[in-house]
């Protein structure tokens, strides 16, 4: 199976978008809910969730492992790869890939949690590649809840979002990486506020269509990943609340079957 993990069910932006490119395999979901938020705590506790998740993925067939939280590939990935003898994908990459080619002017916004815009992660992955290239950050700490009390359309999200955005308007950036995995169901409001000119960037589908690409020049890791028919897609939490589901039916815009993952623990 394909594994994805991530803080909680914000990462189903980044399923959905696999389940859409890669419709014939079978996906294991875990969203560490029991202890969200990832972007508030330090590296050390992030990178050790992090390992934990990918064991509990592994255990349930997991045969890829794909980290859709950002805090978590920002801090987590290179962990990760030294531990896990398995493909790694992570949404940072293609974020970075698509700014790059994207950015006519080299002036580039990143936003994410305290945790992801700390690691200065997107700002080396991007100078590394072009360093002409200016990278403003900042942190949102604030649109994480409010994407998760589905105040997606409300005043004072706006008024939020205008406090946030004015300094990176005000750096005139043409592109903007929206990297945490909250922000899609904020992009439209982020777009009208950043203004139609800058290139608003979303990961997912660029994550999908990598992964799809390696599956299909690496038969030999796709052979060990079992397919639809011979099973459903698995949507694991660490704690099954109400919040987590509505947010969850309004990604997929189905109802999802959250199964709780009780037997995750403290490993
Ligand atoms: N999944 C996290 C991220 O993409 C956001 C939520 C959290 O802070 O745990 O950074």
């Amino acid at each position: 199976m394909i594994g994805i993990f991530d803080s909680g069910v914000g990462g189903m932006t980044v399923a959905r978008a696999i389940e859409q490119a890669l419709p014939d395999y079978r996906l294991v979901y875990f969203g560490d809910l029991a202890r969200t938020p990832y972007g508030s705590k330090s590296p050390d506790t992030i990178s050790r969730y992090s390992c934990q998740n990918v064991d509990f993925l592994l255990a349930r067939g997991a045969r890829l492992i794909v980290v859709a939280c950002n805090s978590a590939a920002s801090v987590a990935a290179e962990r990760l790869r030294a531990t896990y003898d398995l493909p790694i994908f992570e949404v940072i990459g293609p974020a970075v890939e698509q700014a790059v080619r994207s950015s006519a002017g080299g002036r580039v916004g990143v936003i994410g949690t305290r945790a992801t815009i700390r690691s200065g992660v997107y700002e080396r992955l991007i100078r590394e590649r072009r360093d002409d290239f200016q990278v403003f950050s900042a942190p949102c700490p604030l649109l994480v809840p409010l994407v998760e009390e589905g105040w997606l359309d409300k005043r004072e999200t706006k008024m939020i979002l205008r406090r946030y955005l004015a300094p990176l308007k005000q750096q005139q950036v043409d592109t903007l990486v929206l990297g945490c995995t909250h922000y899609p169901l904020l992009k439209e409001l982020i777009q009208r506020r950043i203004g139609d000119r800058v290139k608003v960037i979303d990961s997912s589908r660029a994550l999908a269509a990598d992964l799809r690409d390696f599956l299909t020049t690496n038969p030999e890791v796709a052979q060990t990943l079992s397919h639809r028919g011979e099973g459903e897609n698995l949507y694991y939490v660490s704690d099954v609340t109400e919040a987590a589901a509505q947010i969850a039916r309004r990604i997929f815009g189905r109802n999802m079957e959250l199964r709780p993952a009780d037997d995750t623990g403290d490993q």
